[in-house]
């Protein structure tokens, strides 16, 4: 073969090879950011975090920063829906005195962190990371208070187990990426 030949051929395979690369770069920040987001803090779980950050079209590429602002907003509406689904609970389902008792609380609870997520995104935006962090710990405490409450009686059984774990585990991702940011 002539040099000829061969010039066209590793030109398009070093050019297929920077595309590759270069296309891959945002989707692999996503891996990259939960991978060390993981590593970093023990209440972030890997698998969590690629699945909820995938989720979120946009991800696929955005900046680190931007992969803050995701996460959080998926911590807000998660913190909307919950509020939401207690509501109703409260509304349709009998509860004996104790466990209506514990779910106004974490109604009051989860209102209180729409409104500090609210915060923590302005806070990011104007990119007062000290403040954001502060803010979304104090959304990170309201799934564990919640649960709390239905401890007291070690006989029952929370009906918000699950989604409280939800809620910890995104405001944990976004406690983590506003560190990130942050350095
Ligand atoms: C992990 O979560 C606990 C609350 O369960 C909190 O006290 C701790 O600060 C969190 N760790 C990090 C690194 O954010
Ligand atoms: C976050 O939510 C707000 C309001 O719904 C929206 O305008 C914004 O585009 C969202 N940001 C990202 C990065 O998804
Ligand atoms: C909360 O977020 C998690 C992870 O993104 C999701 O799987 C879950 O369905 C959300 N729950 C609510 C009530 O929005």
């Amino acid at each position: 073969m002539t040099v000829k030949g061969y010039f066209p051929f590793s030109l398009l395979f070093s050019l297929s090879l920077l595309l590759f690369f270069s296309g891959a770069t945002p989707v692999n920040l996503v891996y990259e950011t939960c991978k060390k987001s993981s590593q970093e803090d023990p209440n972030v779980s890997y698998s969590f975090c690629v699945a909820s950050l995938l989720a979120v079209p946009k991800s696929k590429h955005a900046s680190l920063r931007g992969l803050g602002f995701i996460s959080m907003n998926l911590t807000k509406s998660n913190a909307t829906n919950i509020h939401l689904y207690i509501k109703k609970l409260l509304k349709h389902k009998k509860f004996d005195p104790f466990e209506k008792n514990c779910l106004s609380d974490c109604l009051d609870l989860y209102s209180d962190a729409i409104d500090l997520m609210d915060d923590a995104i302005n806070s990011f935006k104007s990119k007062h990371y000290f403040d954001a962090n502060i803010q979304v710990s104090a959304a990170l405490d309201v799934p564990s208070t919640c649960e709390d409450g239905f401890k007291e009686k070690k006989i029952r059984v929370s009906p918000l187990t699950k989604i409280n774990g939800n809620m910890f585990q995104l405001s944990a991702l976004d406690l983590s990426i506003i560190e990130m940011v942050r350095r």
